[in-house]
């Protein structure tokens, strides 16, 4: 039996990152054991950590890995200012080609400033603004007289994430895509991708709904009147900024986790970062990383265990009480871990710390 549990074990590559990295990585390890998750962990290193050992954030023997397995969760990773180190995730991204990122922004907690958010960010990964075509033209004796940015969409690269984006509002049941532009401006860098996009919509004609916005509308009704909108599709530049006025609406970083995908690997994170401020407290919100995990387990087709997580994760900030600093509450990162564990394993917590939550007593 122990063998055969064995057999059925998927290799996946874990990097617990920099900062509150370590921990948040670490509760979420824990809740995946409780859940009997199948992955077979291969930790590496990266972001500081690689930096004191090898000199390089993403070291050879970490891509190796993730090449092995073509699956990673990662904590979040430290870019060191100067030096001249890349970002490291954008490095991770090009390597694998990650080409779609996803990034659901859906409330948890209810009775916040927007009630019943449901929205998923669709965002093309490796195009655009981000290509890297950034250079200064000196003019006259000013070294940085002009500054000039060159953005690349290609028709492949459209039709590769509006194609990505249609499959996973069938295969999710979502209704419709609002594919997000700025076509009257960016006529071709952004024209191309409305352009590309409406056409694959053509396929799903009766399946899935589709419409646009130019990116400057949207960001306003999603302020204003954001339950109107479904899945929004759109370029990288776009869905970096989009992606965090979302998470906004759902109750901020702690809460927000994004998928990185590509054909031969996928890549699941918190939307925030290693906030040094709090690291080796104790204190840091896992439920980005916790959420970030469930997407792992729908990845790999285990939506029961995904499904069992989240109602956890659900239950304990709702039910339980237990909340983080974060969420108003008083929650070391192992009391909230342990709070979950034990809904995980069916039983209520008998801890309740719910009187002395600041956020179930706040008033509207
Ligand atoms: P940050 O997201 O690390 O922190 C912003 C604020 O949110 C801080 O006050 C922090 O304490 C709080 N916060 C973030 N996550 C939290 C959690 N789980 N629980 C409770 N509070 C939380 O952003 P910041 O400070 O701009 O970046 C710090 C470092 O992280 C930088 O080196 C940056 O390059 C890196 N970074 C890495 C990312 C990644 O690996 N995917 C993404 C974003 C930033
Ligand atoms: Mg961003």
């Amino acid at each position: 039996m122990a063998k055969s549990k064995r057999k059925s074990l998927i290799p996946a590559t874990l990097i617990p990152g920099d900062g509150i990295g370590p921990e948040i990585i670490k509760a979420t390890v824990s809740v995946l054991d409780a859940l009997e998750a199948p992955f077979e962990w291969d930790v590496q290193i990266a972001g500081m950590a690689a930096v004191t050992e090898h000199l390089d954030p993403l070291p050879e023997a970490t891509l190796a890995s993730i090449r092995r397995t073509g699956l990673a969760l990662k904590g979040p990773l430290t870019t060191p200012v100067g030096g001249g180190f890349r970002s490291i995730n954008v490095r991770l991204r090009e390597e694998f080609k990650l080409f779609g990122n996803v990034r659901p922004g859906k409330t948890t907690i209810p009775g916040g400033r927007f009630d019943d958010i449901d929205i998923v960010l669709i965002r093309e990964n490796l195009e655009g603004l981000y290509v890297g075509f950034d250079h200064y033209i000196p003019i006259d004796n000013d070294p940085h007289g002009a500054a000039i940015s060159s953005g690349v969409n290609t028709r492949a690269g459209c039709r590769r994430i509006a194609r990505f984006a249609f499959e996973y509002a069938v295969k999710n049941g979502r209704k419709k895509i609002t594919i997000i532009h700025k076509a009257n401006i960016l006529k071709a860098l952004t024209g191309i991708f409305l352009e590309t996009a409406l056409e694959v919509a053509k396929e799903y004609e009766g399946r899935v709904q589709v419409d646009d916005r130019i990116v400057d509308a949207c960001a306003m009704q999603l302020v204003m009147n954001p339950w109107q909108f479904d899945v929004l599709l759109t370029t990288n530049l776009f869905g970096d900024i989009l992606s965090d006025e979302i998470a906004g609406l759902v109750g901020g970083l702690g809460m927000t986790p994004g998928a990185n995908i590509g054909e031969h690997a996928a890549i699941f994170e918190a939307v925030h970062g290693s906030a040094p401020d709090i690291a080796g407290k104790g204190i840091a919100n896992p439920i980005a990383v916790m959420n970030a995990a469930a997407m792992m387990l729908d990845h790999v087709e285990r939506q029961d265990l995904a499904k069992r997580l989240r109602e956890a994760i659900h239950a304990t900030v709702n039910e339980d009480n237990v909340r983080t600093g974060d969420l108003g509450g008083k929650a070391t990162t192992a009391e909230f871990t342990n709070a979950i564990i034990r809904r995980i394993e069916g039983k209520a917590s008998p801890v309740k710390v719910a009187s002395k939550n600041k956020a179930s007593k706040k008033k509207s």
